[in-house]
């Protein structure tokens, strides 16, 4: 396992590899590594010839009031898993190496897609996804780039931006991956004491719940939702930030009666821990 922290060094190494027309497969990653991450690796190695794996707390994406300091850092345990699921190099770039001194350049997807749900929340958060994913776009030149769907705004956001700015390379979505009791796994997870754990099943259980109401032909989005809030509303120690509906692929308004492939997503407190999960509705 090879671990680059600097860009002129990771270049050089798959400037090489690419001409001898070796494939790309990027896993961009905030660290503190789960079977979630695995399984995007995992697709990476099964697929592309180089498994990159970016390890970096982007600053950028987080407001001040969020958690960057405490943000788990755990290299040490990410560097075994990544090369357990078959990557090869891992690009570790400190902070200066990303935003070299002075105003950043933004990358900014506009329009109501990065302004609803997360992005009402957390105004600034998709701006700093989007430059620092550009950003690893631009030095990894990935032939293929593999997110989960666990961040389903953040995916469509990043699907629109490689439309957008043409970038040449195929952005591959993978399932959520859940704790066999539900709970979607994500690094926050381990901010949970042990009752908001059990109170954060809530989650899974009410996108179920939706789930079974339009497999059963409910297609009105407000009795849908109500059905959500009235089950995290069982929860006392939940806190909704909020409960939408959209239609994919842009986050458009979703219509009464609703179409296939709309987006349930939720973002519920938990202490101070917000967790995110979402389901697309199937008939
Ligand atoms: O999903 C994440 O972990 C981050 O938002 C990403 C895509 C690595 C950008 O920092």
């Amino acid at each position: 396992m090879k671990v680059c922290t600097k860009i002129n060094e990771i270049r050089a190494i798959l400037t090489q590899a690419r001409t001898s027309g070796k494939s790309i497969g990027l896993v961009p990653t905030m660290g503190a590594l789960h079977a979630g991450h695995a399984s995007l690796i995992a697709a990476s190695s099964a697929r592309d010839d180089i498994t990159v794996v970016s390890i970096f707390v982007n600053p950028t994406q987080f407001a001040p009031n969020e958690d960057l300091a405490k943000y788990p850092r755990t290299f040490e345990a990410d560097k075994q898993l990544a090369s357990a699921h078959g990557a090869q190099i891992i690009f570790y770039p400190d902070v200066a190496e990303l935003y070299p001194d002075g105003e950043p350049t933004w990358v900014e997807v506009t329009g109501d897609i990065t302004k609803v749900l997360c992005g009402k929340s957390r105004p600034i958060h998709f701006r700093g996804v989007t430059t620092v994913v550009s950003k690893l776009f631009n030095i990894i030149k990935p032939t293929r780039a593999y997110f989960g769907q666990k961040d389903a705004q953040q995916v469509q956001v990043l699907k629109k931006m490689v439309r957008d700015l043409m970038f040449d390379l195929e952005l591959i979505v993978l399932p959520i991956i859940r704790e066999s009791d539900g709970l979607a796994l994500s690094s926050r997870n381990i901010y949970l004491s042990t009752s908001e754990r059990a109170a954060a099943l809530v989650l899974s259980t009410s996108l179920q719940l939706a789930q079974s109401a339009f497999s059963q032909g409910e297609r009105n989005p407000e009795k849908i939702l109500t059905l959500v809030l009235n089950n995290i509303a069982t929860e006392k120690l939940a806190t909704v930030d909020y409960v939408e509906i959209w239609q994919l692929p842009d986050l458009t308004c979703c219509t009464n009666p609703m179409q296939a492939s709309n987006l349930l997503a939720v973002a519920v407190y938990f202490g101070k821990t917000r967790l995110i999960d979402n389901i697309i509705l199937e008939a």
